[in-house]
């Protein structure tokens, strides 16, 4: 399949990069992180959850912190949210897209959402249907796509028919998560080839976790497989709270790299990325998680 001229970044890092941090970071700064990345040039990026504040403390600020960014008018700004509680409080808060979560394996289901996986399909529908009367568009996610940390492997059949019934119950676009980082190109070209069968390629995203050092290769498998669209968080942040010893997702900063490498268009900025890869990491008091801002911050 000829590589894609065009791939959209999904920067996940105010999210999926800060709901795991222990330790308090402001509103200022997760504001700023997400002004610094609409600077940068990133046309989507996940704001933060509107979840229980019990599961995931570090996200119980998600209202205030979209009230403090300064939306840039073409570029999306989402949250997740888990059930209609969490839906109309995204809402209130002015958000326009949100993300449901689902699980390939029934015990992250569990430990993550508190139910089994289609429970949590059910627990959707009413979600979709404010969403349709509010005009917000919803994106869908399915963890544990090539492992789980409860049940170890997870195979592709499993995963096929959550990202089909997320895409048949009105998700615009299907994300496929390797929650531990565990997947391997090979793994993923086959993940992309079975569900393909049941969602059309152009619908679906590639969410990769970089714990055994794997996601860049995958971003790579994913491309030969004709997918187009990336997740992926600013200076590696991240982790997984139900998910133990899960790092980051791939860095944002890295994939650019990659992408432009090979001529591929994002409209994204490395340098200013970068800088704001360097900033959250000074708030966070730790090593930038990407290779290609530490290689150019040595220069
Ligand atoms: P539950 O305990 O089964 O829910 O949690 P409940 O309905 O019984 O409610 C329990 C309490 O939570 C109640 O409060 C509710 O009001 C409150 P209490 O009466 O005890 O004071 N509550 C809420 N509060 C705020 N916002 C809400 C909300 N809903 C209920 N929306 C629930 C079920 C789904 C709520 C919980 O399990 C939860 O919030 N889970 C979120 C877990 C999470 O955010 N995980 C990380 C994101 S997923 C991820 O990272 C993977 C991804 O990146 C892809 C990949 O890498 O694979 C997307
Ligand atoms: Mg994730």
């Amino acid at each position: 399949m000829p590589l894609p001229k065009h791939v959209r970044l999904v920067e996940v890092g105010p999210r999926d990069g800060l709901q795991n941090e222990a330790q308090p970071i402001s509103i200022a700064d997760k504001v700023r992180l997400v002004d610094d990345l609409t600077e940068a040039g990133l046309a989507y990026i996940e704001v933060g959850s509107f979840v229980s504040p019990k599961w995931v403390p570090q996200m119980a600020g998600s209202a205030e912190v979209f009230a403090g960014i300064r939306q840039r008018p073409g570029v999306t700004y989402a949250a997740l949210a888990p059930n209609l509680r969490g839906f109309e409080d995204a809402v209130a808060a002015g958000v326009k897209e949100v993300a449901v979560f689902a699980a390939a394996s029934e015990a992250f289901s569990q430990r993550n959402i508190n139910c089994s996986i289609s429970d949590s399909l059910k627990r959707f529908e009413p979600i979709m249907e404010a969403a349709r009367s509010h005009g917000v568009r919803v994106r869908g996610y399915v963890s544990c796509v090539l492992g789980c940390p409860y049940e170890g492997k997870v195979s592709a059949a499993q995963v096929a028919p959550v990202a089909r019934a997320l895409h048949d119950m009105g998700c615009y676009e299907v994300s496929l998560g390797d929650t531990i980082g565990t997947g391997t190109a090979g793994d993923t070209r086959r993940l992309f080839e079975v569900v393909a069968a049941q969602v059309p390629r152009e619908r679906l995203a590639g969410h990769f976790h970089d714990t055994y050092g794997q996601a860049l290769a995958n971003v790579y498998a994913s491309l030969l497989e004709g997918i187009s669209v990336f997740d992926s968080s600013v200076a590696g942040l991240g982790g997984c709270p139900y998910a133990k010893g899960a790092t980051g997702n791939i860095a944002s900063e890295d994939v650019l790299y990659l992408l432009q490498g090979l001529g591929i268009e994002t409209g994204i900025d490395l340098d200013r990325l970068i800088a704001a890869g360097q900033r959250i990491s000074g708030v966070l008091g730790r090593d930038n998680g990407s290779r290609v801002a530490r290689a150019r911050s040595a220069q």
